[in-house]
């Protein structure tokens, strides 16, 4: 049996609807992967769910003048919309606000603290010194020591990325009336992440097929651990189960100790609701089962060094020893897959500087495929890249209209229109045995290309199969064959052979399309399943509704690899599959996202 595989993705915060940007990064590579590695077989367990937490939430809630539980309930109804119309195949996109969350995070916590990972410290916090009461991280303002970016805020750098503390701004000020924060000590539970160093080397030393980047980037920050705050001060998170922390409304885990545990209490909530508490278990302490992590660059050294130390830590496996708590031996990731920034002109995609495109304005005029392409092939895999309409139309135009679906338009209606059915094939000629061994082989090299996180190469390999067969055709002429009727068949029907094989390869990158195509071959039943928004009673919290997204993707799917045709299927005309876009839309872009010199 191949091994079970976790496909863990990032959790967006509950903060806004999601752009482009956001999707580019976690979304569409972990759905490929995802749907890649069920149709080879995998038992696979998609999880994430809104990021509820924290200051990125304070901050909306204030904005929107709405507590922090009315501003995520909005967003994680809108984010669940957004990731559902993609076709993204969670098998449980839930919330940080759910009982199950705030109690697996809890018993990590107490087996990190049993096991003497966690200590208290004080620490500098910021109080406004006319009130003399906290000043959130939130209400901060300064200069960022990383980059010199002037209005960074106390909790991270929107202008390089990086997490930050109030402590480490240069010219803070409060944002609410200028005054210059005093620093008072405040008492906080850290970290202690210098005794995983040893344990962290061994890890990532053994890690060497991961995107250099994030390899090199995480070892780098190994000579330099040390221990890391995982409260705050703050009355909205998860509470912290010791005696006197537990009681005080000011004192909660940082957003990001309880948001990479979600992981694992997603993973015990979908168990739970499956109807066996320990399913989750087979994709966590089975050795055997893989687990794949994607995000975007700025969330790297949380994937890649915390979450492993927070593991580490329940297991009992770093320097201070221990024993495993209540989860058991969990494993630790096999990679962590990190995109760079989809950037629109130069500028990272940033809601706050208005230049932006969301998913659900792109959905409604594109349709989940196009966009869906867009980000395997010219998305920001390895670098960052820039999102051009110009560049949308051309891939859209020339690669799904013009490539695929001309090739999947004109080889499905010859066949209807001089057959009615799949054709008969007879002898097969050198020409017509090469584009299928071609066709064949692609199967080994677009699969081992996805199992690797490389996309743009894998979505190439399986476009050099569409090309080949559209020169096929164009070289054979199957319409000037009136006079040979079993040769036209056979090249109809190696040509539709072709078309199978390409859409099952396509599938993992266009799933709504690949459906389709499924049926315009005169498949029946579902080829590619699509996730579904519901909205169920917390497990925990009788009375509490949480809009989650789920789906069976498993019980009736595509294969990866060639079926063959059934001869004598019948064939409907079909409709055509992608609609070109006027080129001017890529001087100009939609009206609701304009391009801008
Ligand atoms: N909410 C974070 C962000 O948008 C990502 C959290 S990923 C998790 O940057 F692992 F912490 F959940
Ligand atoms: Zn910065």
């Amino acid at each position: 049996m191949s091994n079970p595989v976790l496909t863990a993705v990032a959790w967006p915060y509950a903060n806004g609807p999601r752009h482009i940007g956001h999707v580019s990064g976690f979304g569409v590579p972990s759905d490929v992967f995802s749907r890649y590695m069920r149709m080879a077989g995998h038992k696979v367990l998609m999880v994430s769910g809104t990021d509820e937490h924290g200051t990125p939430i304070q901050v909306q809630a204030d904005k929107e003048n709405a507590t922090p539980q009315a501003t995520v309930d909005k967003y994680a109804r809108q984010i669940g919309g957004d990731l559902q119309g993609l076709g993204l195949s969670y098998d449980l996109f839930t919330r940080t606000t759910t009982g199950n969350h705030y109690k697996v995070v809890q018993d990590l916590f107490s087996a990190l603290w049993r096991n003497g990972y966690v200590v208290p410290k004080t620490q500098l916090g910021a109080i406004s010194p006319s009130t003399g009461r906290t000043l959130p991280d939130r209400y901060i303002e300064g200069t960022c020591p990383i980059c010199g970016y002037e209005s960074a805020r106390g909790d991270q750098c929107d202008n390089c990325g990086n997490q930050l503390d109030p402590a480490d701004l240069k010219n803070p000020r409060s944002k609410i009336n200028g005054e210059v924060p005093e620093f008072v000590e405040t008492e906080h539970l850290f970290l202690d992440l210098p005794s995983f160093a040893g344990a962290l080397g061994t890890f990532l030393g053994s890690r060497q097929e991961w995107r250099p980047n994030v390899l090199k980037f995480s070892q780098n920050l190994l000579d330099d651990l040390k221990p890391r705050a995982i409260t705050r001060d703050l009355d909205w998170g998860v509470p912290i189960p010791l005696d006197g922390w537990r009681d005080k409304p000011m004192k909660r885990f940082y957003v990001w100790f309880d948001a990479v545990i979600g992981y694992l209490s997603a993973s015990v909530e979908w168990a739970r609701r499956s109807g066996n508490d320990d399913a989750w278990r087979e994709f966590w302490t089975n050795p055997d089962a893989q687990g794949y992590y994607f995000m975007g660059k700025d969330n790297i050294v949380f994937h890649s060094l915390i979450w492993p130390s927070l593991l580490l830590g329940q297991n009992g496996a770093g320097d201070k020893g221990g024993e495993p708590g209540a989860f058991g031996t969990l494993n630790l990731p096999t990679e962590v897959v990190s995109s760079e920034f989809l950037k629109m002109s130069g500028a990272k995609f940033s809601t706050s500087r208005g230049t932006v495109i969301y998913v659900h304005d792109f959905l409604r005029e594109f349709g989940p495929d196009s966009l869906r392409y867009f980000i395997s092939v010219a998305g920001p895999e390895t670098q960052d890249v820039d999102f051009t309409w110009e560049e949308f139309v051309r891939r859209t135009n020339f690669e799904l209209a013009n490539e695929w679906g001309n090739l999947v338009n004109r080889s499905i209606s010859m066949a209807h229109k001089n057959v009615g059915a799949i054709p008969n094939p007879t002898a097969l000629t050198a020409d017509d045995e090469a584009l299928k061994a071609q066709s064949r082989a692609a199967f080994d090299t677009v699969g081992g290309l996805l199992r690797h996180s490389r996309f743009k190469q894998a979505a190439s390999e399986a476009m050099r199969v569409v090309s080949a067969a559209n020169k096929y055709i164009s070289d054979q002429e199957p319409w000037k064959r009136k006079d040979d009727p079993a040769r036209r068949d056979t090249i109809l029907h190696t040509a539709l052979q072709v078309v199978q094989d390409a859409n099952t390869m396509l599938t993992p990158f266009l799933p709504h399309a690949s459906q389709k195509i499924h049926e315009a071959l005169g498949g029946t039943g579902v080829w590619a399943a699509q996730p579904e928004q519901q909205d169920v009673e917390d497990l925990d919290r009788p009375g509490q509704i949480n809009p989650i997204l789920t789906g069976d993707y498993a019980g009736e799917q595509a294969k990866w690899e060639s079926t063959p045709i059934e001869v004598g299927r019948p064939i409907e005309k079909p409709s055509p599959l992608f609609t070109k876009l006027d080129p001017k839309l890529g001087e100009t872009g939609p009206e609701w996202a304009p391009v801008i010199d």
